[in-house]
């Protein structure tokens, strides 16, 4: 996938594209600026400690058992990323997404996450899990959207997701 424009409810456009190894000074500047609660809520809990490490594993990805989407304003800046990565179990990936609060309510994460379903489709995998804190309304209303089955324990929640059958191309 070279990169596609996808035009939000509110007008705006954004332009996603795989993430690669040069974003990495670029979200590191991000986890810097992001407000607590975002990170929090990304993290389930306090976030990882940025080191040119945690932003290589975060970037340098194979786009088949590890995916992740970056949208970007019309200036290039990143807006959101969404990601997953393959469970041990055979089949299942767990996805996480991240949206800056100015883009949020207009469909940003439910349009990365039906990339995301697609691409985890085309590569094999039939379900996506999520976990995330029990309390985080947007994400499960996100995830219900999609179809989600989920468990809570301890104030943290579980989700599924059936991905649809695998169609015929690759990307
Ligand atoms: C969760 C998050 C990714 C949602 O991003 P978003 O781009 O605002 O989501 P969308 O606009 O695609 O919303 C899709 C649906 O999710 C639900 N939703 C999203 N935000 C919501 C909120 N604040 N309250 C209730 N429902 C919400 C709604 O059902 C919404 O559909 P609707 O707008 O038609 O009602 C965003 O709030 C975020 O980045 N939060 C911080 C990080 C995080 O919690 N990540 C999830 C853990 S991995």
């Amino acid at each position: 996938m070279d990169g596609q424009s996808v035009r939000l409810r509110d007008g705006r456009t954004v332009f996603v594209t795989r993430l690669s190894p040069s974003d990495a000074e670029e979200l590191g500047e991000e986890f810097a600026e992001a407000d607590r609660e975002t990170l929090y809520r990304r993290f389930c809990g306090p976030p990882p400690k940025v080191t040119p490490r945690l932003l290589a594993r975060l970037t340098e990805l194979d786009f088949d058992r590890r995916y992740a989407l970056v949208a970007r304003d019309k200036a290039g800046k990143g807006v959101a990323i969404a990601r997953y990565e393959a469970m041990p179990q055979p089949g299942v990936a767990e996805i996480a997404v991240v949206v800056k609060p100015a883009w949020r309510r207009v469909g940003l994460a439910s349009a990365l996450v039906t990339k995301l379903a697609e691409a985890a489709s085309r590569h094999g995998f039939g379900e996506f899990t999520a976990t995330y804190l029990a309390d985080n309304r947007a994400v499960a209303d996100l995830l219900d959207s999609a179809g989600a089955r989920r468990v809570i324990t301890d104030g943290l929640a579980d989700a599924v997701v059936r991905l649809p059958p695998r169609p015929s191309t690759m990307d």
